[in-house]
This record gives C-alpha cells, structure tokens and sequence, in this order.
C-alpha cells in the first residue's frame, strides 16, 4: 500500500486506528512507536497523515498559512445521504468560527472579540465559578461517593460557560447531550444507523443557537461575549458576520464546556492515581497552578487537532502534497521526550509544564485558556481544601470514542464523610 506521495505504508501506519479503545485509553501511549520511529505517517483508515512529535506539531501551528485551520471542524466521517438529509432539514449550517477561519479574515475577528478574555474581565467570573464549585460540593458530601462527573464537572463548566456567553441556562442536560452530538459529528465515528440520531441532536442544537441568537439581538446589552459580539458586529459588519455569529452561538457552547469538564475530570483521575502528588497539594495549594499545568500536559481534554497543507510541503523529513489532511496528535507531543524530561512522568513541579500544546499554539491559540485554568485551580482548591481523604473508586474507564475531545464518561470518588475535615473542625 503507497501512500498520496508515492511512499510506502508501514504495517503499523496501516494499523492507526483513532478510534480504537488503544487510542482512546491512551493516546500519547498508542502512538509511542510514531514518536519514536516514524514521527509523520499517512493513515489509510483515517485519510490523513499524522503527526506526532513536539517540535514538528509546534511548527505546523506556528505557521496557520502554510497549515489552513478551515479543517478543524469538518466531519471526520463523512455522512451518509440518510444524515445530511436530517441535517438540512433543520438548514443546519455550521461554517467559519475562529477556529477554523484562515487568515486575512481570522486574526481581524480574533481582535475585535478578545476583549471578554483580558484577565481583568475574566475576573468578574471568580466569584461565581467560586460559588458553584462549593454548591455542587455541599450537595454530595456527606453522601461518601459522588460520580464527579454527573454530579458536579459536566454541569459547572456548561454554567460557567452560559454565563461567559450570555446564555440564559436552559435545559442542562438538553445541553450535555447536544454537546456530545456535535462532538461525535465532528471528531467521530458514528455508524450508520447511529448518524442520524446524531444529525437530529445536531439539527437541533443548531435551532437553538439559532433562537438564542434572535433573542440576544432584540437586546444585546447584556454582559455576555455574544452579546459582545452583535454590538462589534454594528461597528464591524464585515469582520464579525451574521453566519460568524450563528456558527459561534453552537461552537462555542462546546468550546467553552465539554474542553473544561473533561479536563477537569481528566485532571482529578490523574491526581488520585498519583496520590503523593494529591497529598503535595492538599499540603500546599500554592502548587496547585503548575499542576494544572502538568494535568493538561500529561492527560489534557484536547488529544488531536487538525490541518489542511495549503502547497506541498516537507514536515519532519517526510513530503506531503498540497491539500493533504494532517492530525496533529498534540497529546503525543506533550509526551515527546525531546522536549519534556521522563515525559511519562506525572511532576506537579515540572518546569516546562506549561510547554503543554493541549490549547494549540499561534496564531489560535485557545482564546479561553485563562478561563479554563481558573476553573480547574478552583475546583481543584475545593476538592482539596474539603475532600482531602477522597480517592478513586473501583471502576472501568470509558470514553466517547473520537479523535479529539477526550475525557472519562464517569469518575466515581468514595471517601469517609465522618472524617470530612469540616465536621472535625466544626
Ligand atoms: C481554540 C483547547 C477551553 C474558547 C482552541 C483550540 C484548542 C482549544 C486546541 C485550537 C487552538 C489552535 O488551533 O491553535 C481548549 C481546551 C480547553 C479550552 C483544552 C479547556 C481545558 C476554552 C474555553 C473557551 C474557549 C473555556 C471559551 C470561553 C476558544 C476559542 C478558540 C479556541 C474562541 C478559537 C481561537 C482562535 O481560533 O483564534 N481551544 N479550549 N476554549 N478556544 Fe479553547
């Protein structure tokens, strides 16, 4: 078998399979022979070459002409006739975010719309992420087990996440089940009969953000980032476009939620299963920061992401034509020794911690990162400050199989409410 430049396939190129259990177990793990034997391959399941070293995928996102972004939300599985017809049904049409615009029209709309991501005006979302996080604890803790994330990480993120956009809470779990739907349609692999349930969530959550949008537009004055961006949108016609606005009311639902609660969830898994690291900081909070840091490095919620090669190109000794689809698996790179020391090794004090490529680099780089970390250092002060003696219960790992976004399903914790430290201070 020969690849689009002529090359041969090795078996275990051939092999790749992203949504296989290997990978969705462990990503970074699953292509470990990649990193060390060959860093750049093309996947004649998928259709696209993979990457897999820090330095190469650092330079591909250094460089968002050469690698268009317009990708990054296309179906990887393309549907069938049966789904797109669902899909139009609902005139479903989802086009250019952020995300996956090219330049010159990105980088415009990334400046007129930053302003709600400046550390003074994510300051205004402290107290509240604050507040949930210890509403949703009261709830569960005297109970001894709690599923973290049914009961806790899934629901905060996504109010966090209304609240930052300007999104009254509707149905929370109308909401969760949108979210999923629109990630298996994008970074998935439904089958056929499954594709069209999919379409219909995917046409709805579509309606919705539709609806939402009409209602924001009557009065756009609340404090929200969509309601931000219809008053740039009477300053800037041209830059922050109605289909923009549409696209954006739905992505960014799911690029502000499902990004944080799975790196929230992925995050206490981690630290309960290196418990000296847990124990360090419920010892001393002010370690908390770069253990973030290293949970997003080591096990972060974004595995993958995608690009298009705009001309022929060489990446890593290997030449790839013109219009070949990359999957640059980011959580590899965060696991290449090259640049990080005993990669594998969880280190809440690692230095370069903060190297980690889980929000992408450049030119997109994850406008909400600031956001996201401050709900992941609060939850994590919470749980420790509360919950100190918790640790993880028996149980078996599943995930939504998908390239991209990645996070367990449950995460059930036990602990001995009797020696809850506020009933001992009490
Ligand atoms: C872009 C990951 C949370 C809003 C991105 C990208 C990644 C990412 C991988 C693409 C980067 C690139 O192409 O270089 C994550 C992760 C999160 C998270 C892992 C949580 C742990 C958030 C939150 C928000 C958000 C909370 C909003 C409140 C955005 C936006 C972009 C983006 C608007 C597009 C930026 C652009 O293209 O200019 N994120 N994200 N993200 N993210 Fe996040």
């Amino acid at each position: 078998m020969r690849a689009p430049n002529g090359c041969p396939v090795s078996a275990r190129a051939a092999d790749f399979d992203p949504f296989s259990d290997g990978y969705q177990q462990d990503p970074p793990d699953y292509v470990r022979w990649s990193r060390e034997q060959e860093p750049v391959f093309y996947s004649p399941q998928l259709g696209y070459w993979v990457v897999t070293r820090y330095h190469d995928i650092k330079a591909i996102f250094r460089d968002n002409i050469t690698f268009s972004p317009s990708i990054a939300l296309e179906k990887i599985t393309p549907t069938g006739p049966e789904a797109n017809a669902v899909l139009a049904s609902y005139e479903y049409g989802m086009s250019r975010t952020l995300v996956n615009e090219d330049e010159p029209a990105h980088m415009p709309r990334r400046r007129v719309l930053m302003e709600p991501f400046t550390p003074p005006e994510l300051g205004h979302h402290e107290a509240m992420v604050r507040r949930l996080a210890r509403e949703y604890v009261d709830r569960f803790i005297d109970d001894g087990r709690a599923d973290l994330v049914d009961q806790m990480l899934w629901e905060v993120p996504l109010t966090v996440a209304l609240h930052f956009l300007g999104v009254p809470e509707e149905d929370m779990d109308m909401l969760r089940q949108y979210s999923i739907a629109h990630t298996v349609n994008t970074w998935g692999r439904p089958k056929p009969e499954e594709q069209v349930a999919v379409a219909h969530a995917v046409g709805k959550f579509w309606q919705f953000a539709g609806k939402v949008l009409d209602k924001m537009r009557a009065d756009p004055s609340g404090p929200g980032w969509m309601q931000y961006g219809i008053r740039m949108q009477k300053q800037h016609p041209e830059i922050v476009t109605d289909s923009y606005l549409h696209s954006m009311m739905m992505a960014g639902i799911v690029a502000a939620h499902e990004t944080t609660a799975n790196a929230a969830a992925n995050a206490i898994k981690l630290l309960l299963q290196h418990r000296e690291a847990w124990e360090d900081i419920c010892a001393d909070p002010s370690l908390i920061p770069n253990a973030v840091e290293e949970c997003l490095r080591h096990n972060g919620s974004v595995a993958a992401w995608r690009r298009l090669a705009t001309r022929d190109v060489r990446i890593g000794g290997v030449d790839i034509p013109a219009g070949a689809k990359l999957l640059i698996v980011t959580s590899s790179a965060n696991h290449d020794e090259r640049h990080f020391n005993d990669a594998d090794f969880f280190d809440i004090r690692r230095e370069n911690a903060g190297d980690q490529l889980t929000f992408g680099f450049g030119a997109h780089q994850c406008l909400g990162k600031d956001l996201a970390r401050m709900e992941l250092q609060i939850f994590l002060e919470e749980f420790s400050r509360r919950l100190p003696h918790m640790r993880l219960a028996e149980q078996a790992f599943s995930y939504v199989p998908n390239t991209s976004f990645r996070g367990p399903e449950h995460l059930w914790v036990e602990w001995d409410p009797a020696a809850n430290p506020e009933r001992r201070d009490r």
